[in-house]
């Protein structure tokens, strides 16, 4: 007989911490007793195994389009405008949509960006590197995916302010907290939508080589993707591809800037690069944590979840794994490939579409400020996003470095 977990006998992760250093070592420690531990609203769950195991078991389900809901705005407006998303959708739905997109997300299509990328990353440096010093976060981390999602998508550069602002708007989803700021939110995504049909309007008559022709063209076996699914994708390519670039960009920095070693070593092997995004992504992960619920009742490991129960994953933990990754503790970025993957990009059904869209924006941009940025430093107070929010980072990250 399978127990309920309300009656499992596990630690309690506590909210009572200083920061987030000491509400990591927490979950750390606890980590350490025990696979899962009873959360506020939900169970973490902290091994590689577990985390594997429910991220690819497919009666958990995505607990994204709860976040609204999860702090407490519960608008019968949220459910009118409910579309099915890449994001939240399940099951056939979530086959068929993943089936007809993934080919325009390969690591070619992220490729043909590089170029792009440095532009991007070297034209935030110029203004920054003379003086030697800057606010990493909001001169150069906040800007730097916004113009790439724009060129990946077929956006004009005169567009970008725009897009920053809808993409800014539409992301507070994840923040919202009353019902006059989903008001805001529901026209941004209006207006994202109008702006979005006049693309696709545009790319039916002349198509180019970008992500919103290539998704125009998807087709396989005679299915191809609605127009409402081609704003959606869109959507979700900026809910998905904006505040993680950023964040994780600020976050390895702020580690390199722990480790000026590893940081030098960057500058001169910039081979190193997909090691090193590997490496700062296990170590210091921008998303830390993922949501399901149980879609029925599931037995795991003895343990009864009813139907409705939320847990969460901790990717940070299982990055820390020590059954997986030799030495967890140990910031390496020449460390050799684990047998298994670093797990910020999530496992199983929901995978990071835009993974190797991410991993080519990391290895352009980390190297690229190693060698522009040399004996990098913190240079202030450096304060961090609540430590409970799904996507970390620093809020303000105050470097000093020597210009070069
Ligand atoms: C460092 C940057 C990034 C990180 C850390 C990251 C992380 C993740 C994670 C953990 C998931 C799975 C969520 C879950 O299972 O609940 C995910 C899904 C997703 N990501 Fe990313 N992501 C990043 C960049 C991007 C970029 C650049 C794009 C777009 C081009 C993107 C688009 C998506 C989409 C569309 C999904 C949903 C896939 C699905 O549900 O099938 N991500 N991402």
């Amino acid at each position: 007989m399978a127990t309920p977990i309300s009656e499992l006998d596990i630690p309690a992760v506590s909210f009572d911490f200083a920061d987030a250093q000491e509400h990591r070592q927490m979950l750390r420690d606890i980590s350490k007793q025990s696979w899962i531990a009873k959360g506020v609203f939900a169970y973490p769950i902290f091994t590689y195994e577990d985390c594997v195991a429910i991220l690819r078991d497919k009666r958990w389900h995505s607990a994204a389009a709860l976040a609204a809901s999860a702090f407490g705005v519960n608008d019968p407006r949220l459910e009118e405008r409910r579309r099915e998303s890449i994001l939240s959708a399940e099951g056939e739905v979530h086959t068929r949509l993943r089936r007809l997109v993934a080919p325009s997300f390969s690591p070619r299509s992220a490729d043909r960006l590089r170029p792009f990328m440095r532009e991007v990353m070297n034209s935030l440096l110029d203004p920054v590197v003379p003086a030697g010093r800057c606010d990493l976060a909001s001169d150069v981390c906040d800007p730097y995916p916004i113009p790439i999602i724009c060129e990946l998508l077929g956006a004009p550069k005169e567009d970008w302010q725009l897009f920053s602002r809808l993409a800014e708007q539409v992301l507070n989803i994840f923040n919202v907290t009353s019902t006059e700021q989903l008001t805001e939110i529901f026209a941004a995504q209006d207006e994202l939508e109008a702006y979005t049909l006049d693309l696709i309007a545009d790319r039916r008559n002349k198509p180019a080589d970008d992500l919103i022709t290539s998704l125009i063209a998807a087709e396989e076996a005679g299915d191809k993707l609605s127009e409402v699914e081609l704003v959606m994708m869109v959507q979700a390519v900026i809910v998905g591809g904006t505040d993680t670039t950023r964040n994780q960009l600020g976050c390895s920095v702020a580690l390199f800037a722990e480790h000026p070693d590893q940081w030098k070593l960057l500058a001169e092997q910039p081979e190193l690069a997909p090691k090193a995004v590997e490496e700062t992504m296990r170590y210091f992960g921008a998303v830390r944590a993922t949501g399901r619920f149980a879609s029925e009742d599931i037995e795991y490991k003895g343990v009864l979840f009813p139907k409705g129960t939320l847990v969460t994953p901790a990717l940070a933990m299982a990055n820390l794994d020590e059954s997986v990754f030799a030495e967890p503790d140990t910031f390496d970025i020449t460390r050799e490939p684990a047998g298994q993957p670093q797990m910020t990009f999530g496992s199983g059904i929901h995978y990071c579409l835009g993974a190797a869209l991410a991993r080519a924006e990391q290895q352009e941009a980390l190297p690229l400020m190693a060698q522009r940025m040399k004996n990098l430093r913190i240079d202030g107070a450096v304060t961090w996003k609540p430590s409970t929010v799904a996507i970390f980072g620093p809020e303000k990250l105050p470097i000093a470095y020597d210009p070069s």
